[in-house]
């Protein structure tokens, strides 16, 4: 095997192998840099003439950008380069010459990115973005493992609708039709009751004709779900998982979060956690004072999320909203049944809602009339109820937006670039 580059620093002073992609190619009379990617890091390879095989000369002259190649050679301490050392070349062998690659270095707009975004991807600011994502998933299921949440999958295919009958995808289903799923958390309730504490983590759909920085038609959902919990478990959950995940990031991704010029000083405070709560009407009263009048009962648009948010340093926890507002299975609060036990957290610096979720209604004579009040057929959801027939028990959740999430930590402008094939209003290519 080749040494992978990020790895090249181990070896210096011996020969290796790496394999990668051609970046650049700076010529001079008889010294040539090439600068080779390979996903875990670049490095510059030089090629002087005379010290590599004659073909080998020629053919490091010829070369494209995104020319695939293997190169073996002596690892030489370098200060001034990047990852600490620089390749001088020995032998090269071309896998893959190419020629006129679309994307250069010149700017690009944004739709011509988005339609090659098949090799948009491999510019070292969405490589970056990628790694990040990969780090936040990781870093969140293992720390809700550690927490002693069970992963159970939710199916993709479902029956009947979880947040509202009109952002539902339908496909046919044989003779019948199915919805792709707006939300695991139906499914993660069931599982609940068997396992206590469980989270669902796959790609959601939402038919939302809203062409925002925020919005996605296919996004990822981190679902978890607890037994005997409350609205106030809920919040305590994510304030643990989020600034754990935001310290996580600062010390394990700082170079890539360098790359994207995301100054670590914003997420600070996020990374201390103790997240403000303040209620829908305080959130209300914030808006307002910030001139953006709200009426009582309606929902938040995205720049009354961004004034609220930013009356605080870090993320902040809105809850309970007005029942009429929210999803049929939100627990009404006892002491005022007008609200409900539901909780946003809205991120700063404009990124609005990243999470929701709440306090489930655990009373089966309720959750009737619920779906009964929002037109919901009372036979598609007839599993749903037995889990009030049979060791009903309050218990809460909430779903956090990956793409949200990254967005906000990496200080991206648009959700596009968060997922590696956004499926976007008027986008379905690549
Ligand atoms: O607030 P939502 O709709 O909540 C639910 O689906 C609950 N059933 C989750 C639960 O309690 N288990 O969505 C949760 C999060 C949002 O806060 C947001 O981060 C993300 O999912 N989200 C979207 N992200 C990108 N594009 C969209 N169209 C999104 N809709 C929701
Ligand atoms: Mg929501």
């Amino acid at each position: 095997m080749a040494t992978r580059i990020r790895d090249l620093t181990s070896q210096a002073g011996q020969e290796a192998t790496v394999q990668g992609w051609l970046v650049s190619l700076r010529k001079g009379g008889k010294i040539r840099f090439l600068v080779l990617r390979d996903g875990s890091g670049t490095v510059q390879a030089v090629v002087r003439e005379g010290e590599v095989p004659p073909e080998v000369w020629r053919e490091s002259g010829e070369l494209a950008q995104e020319a695939s190649l293997v190169i073996s050679g002596l690892v030489r301490p370098d200060q001034r380069a990047p990852g600490g050392v620089e390749l001088v070349v020995r032998n090269m062998a071309v896998v893959a010459n190419g020629a006129d690659y679309p994307i250069t270095p010149k700017e690009h707009g944004v739709d011509f990115l988005m339609d090659h975004r098949h090799l948009w991807l491999r510019s070292s600011r969405q490589e970056a973005i990628l790694r990040i994502r990969s780090q936040i998933e990781l870093f969140l299921q293992t720390e809700l493992a550690r927490l002693g949440f069970v992963r159970v999958d939710s199916p993709i295919l479902t029956p009947s609708a979880c947040e509202g009958t009109t952002t539902l995808f339908e496909t046919a289903y044989f003779e019948d039709k199915a919805y792709l799923s707006q939300s695991g958390q139906l499914y993660n309730e069931a599982a609940a009751a068997a396992l206590g504490r469980v989270y669902c983590f796959g790609p959601t759909f939402r038919a939302e004709k809203s062409k925002t920085r925020r919005h996605l038609m296919e996004f990822w959902m981190l679902e978890p779900e607890m037994a005997f919990a409350s609205l106030e478990d809920v919040m305590d959950v994510e304030e643990r998982l989020i600034s754990a995940l935001v310290r996580h990031l600062l010390a394990e991704s700082a170079s890539d979060l360098a790359t994207l010029e995301r100054n670590p000083e914003a997420l600070a405070q996020a990374a201390a956690g103790d997240f403000p709560r303040i209620s829908y009407e305080e959130a209300l009263a914030v808006a307002a004072g910030a001139g953006h009048q709200v009426a009582w009962g309606d929902d938040f648009g995205s720049p009354e999320e961004t004034a609220i948010a930013a009356a605080f340093d870090r993320p902040v926890f809105v809850h309970r909203y007005p029942t009429a507002a929210k999803a049929f299975y939100m627990q009404p609060d006892p002491e005022r049944p007008e609200v409900c036990l539901s909780v946003d957290l809205l991120a700063p610096e404009g990124y609005g809602e990243i999470a929701g979720g709440g306090q489930r209604i655990h009373d089966l004579e309720l959750l009737r009339r619920r779906l009964q009040e929002q037109g919901l057929p009372e036979e598609d959801y007839r599993w749903y109820l037995d889990l009030r027939r049979w060791g009903t028990q309050p218990h809460a959740g909430f779903g956090l937006g990956i793409e949200r999430t990254l967005s906000w930590l990496c200080g991206l402008e648009h959700v596009r670039e968060t997922i590696p094939f956004p499926r976007l209003l008027t986008r379905l290519y690549p």
